[in-house]
């Protein structure tokens, strides 16, 4: 696939190690533009995947055996090397979770155990679905109040309303550092900075920034970032929760199980240290192994110039969108990341996405779990596309040009 971009990026070295970018979906060459739902593996994650279960698979922190303490062995490598990469204070800090979802759930059922009726919890009008929900159960279950920032038709935060809704009872701010559905970049040291002023403690949602965005967490003095392992090329069903060990270590444990205690008797229980008082039970063992591994292939990579290519990829097909008069795209801060959101005149964005399917190029359609966004601009949903290191200009020009087919077929 052509490449044309600038960045020093060997853009085709990179699909290389994509097996699956040489698929054909309805006898077409696969053009993947849906990597804000999930990224593609690289070679090397897959092979760690198969290689685990054939050769290494084990439980962990359990056995005297070798081939369980090989497993956890490997398994506190990729805790360390993700720590690491994120700059963490400390590897006990960083908790294994399922993904995001399941990160934002523990903080708001176990943090949300240290709150009292009438403290206020703080969110935007662009959340995930899962940075709204897990609130609003909250909210009836402990009678917090929740507040929501709400956003200019930009799509950008609106950070004088944030400035007014924060008092002395603002507990926590969870706001998501790139908007899912319309790709923009939140100023978060401007909030992290401001929320830490009254007191609150702030929630990065990192779902859509891990990819993109170089994360040093003690530079960026958050209290809690979330993010899933699938977005940044490794596998499903694995995520990272990190916490200050300070505010970890007197929130009261998510989940009872195994590994998560100390000792267990009738009379009295007692919990393990940080991270396990928050990993209850048999982990996704060889997901948290394989996420260590995407972060290997992520520091193979110039980083810098993944994002000058990604951007590039954004400013081009923005271009070509632009040209095409019945598009409107939504989501048009300067500061965004590679994903564009759109619809096309009245054509419903499910019909796009459909024929756009049969000329092989992966979109997603629909409201991306941010029904609020939706309603907030009066539409059912947009098209949306997202790009990732391994696509192409060239890619670009192809789904444009289906694009334009597509609008033809329904116009
Ligand atoms: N949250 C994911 C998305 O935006 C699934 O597509």
């Amino acid at each position: 696939m052509k490449d044309t971009t600038q960045s020093r990026i060997a853009v085709q070295d990179i699909r290389s190690q994509f097996p699956i970018l040489t698929q054909k979906v309805n006898g077409r060459d696969l053009i993947y533009f849906d990597n804000a739902a999930t990224s593609q593996k690289p070679l090397i994650v897959i092979d760690k995947i198969k290689n685990y279960y054939e050769k290494e698979n084990a439980n962990i922190h359990r056995g005297v055996h070798s081939l369980s303490q090989e497993a956890t062995t490997a398994y506190e490598q990729a805790r360390q090397k993700i720590s690491s990469y994120l700059n963490a204070k400390s590897d006990s800090e960083i908790i294994f979770t399922k993904g995001t979802t399941d990160g934002i759930n523990l903080i708001a059922s176990s943090f949300g155990e240290l709150l009292s009726p009438g403290d206020e919890i703080i969110i935007s009008a662009m959340e995930h679905h899962s940075n709204i929900v897990p609130w609003q159960l909250l909210e009836s279950r402990k009678k917090i109040k929740l507040k929501v920032v709400p956003i200019h038709k930009s799509g950008e935060i609106d950070l004088n309303a944030f400035e007014k809704l924060l008092n002395e009872k603002t507990k926590l701010v969870s706001i998501t550092h790139i908007s899912n559905s319309l790709g923009i970049i939140n100023p978060i040291n401007e909030i992290i900075r401001k929320s830490h002023l009254v007191g609150a403690k702030v929630l990065i949602d990192g779902a859509q920034s891990i990819q993109h965005e170089k994360i040093d967490l003690q530079e960026l003095n958050c209290d809690f970032f979330v993010f899933s392992g699938h977005k940044v090329y490794g596998p499903t069903g694995v995520g990272v929760l990190y916490g200050k060990s300070e505010l970890l270590n007197i929130m009261p444990p998510y989940q009872g199980g195994g590994d998560m205690i100390e000792k267990v008797s009738f009379e009295k229980t007692t919990f393990n240290v940080l991270p396990f008082k928050f990993e209850a039970g048999t982990p996704n063992i060889v997901g948290g192994i394989a996420l260590g591994t995407a972060f290997d292939f992520i520091d193979s990579l110039n980083f810098e110039q993944c994002q000058v290519h990604e951007l590039e990829l954004l400013r081009y097909a923005e271009a070509q969108l632009n040209a095409i008069p019945t598009i409107k795209i939504f989501g048009t801060s300067k500061n965004k990341t590679s994903v564009i959101s759109f619809n096309v005149g009245d054509i419903h964005p499910f019909d796009i996405g459909t024929l756009l399917d049969k000329q092989g190029v992966a979109v997603r359609t629909g409201h991306h779990c941010t029904q609020p966004i939706m309603d907030f601009y009066q539409i059912p949903g947009t098209i949306r596309v997202s790009f990732s290191i391994y696509n192409t200009k060239g890619e670009i020009d192809l789904f444009v040009a289906a694009l334009n087919k597509s609008i033809q077929i329904l116009s």
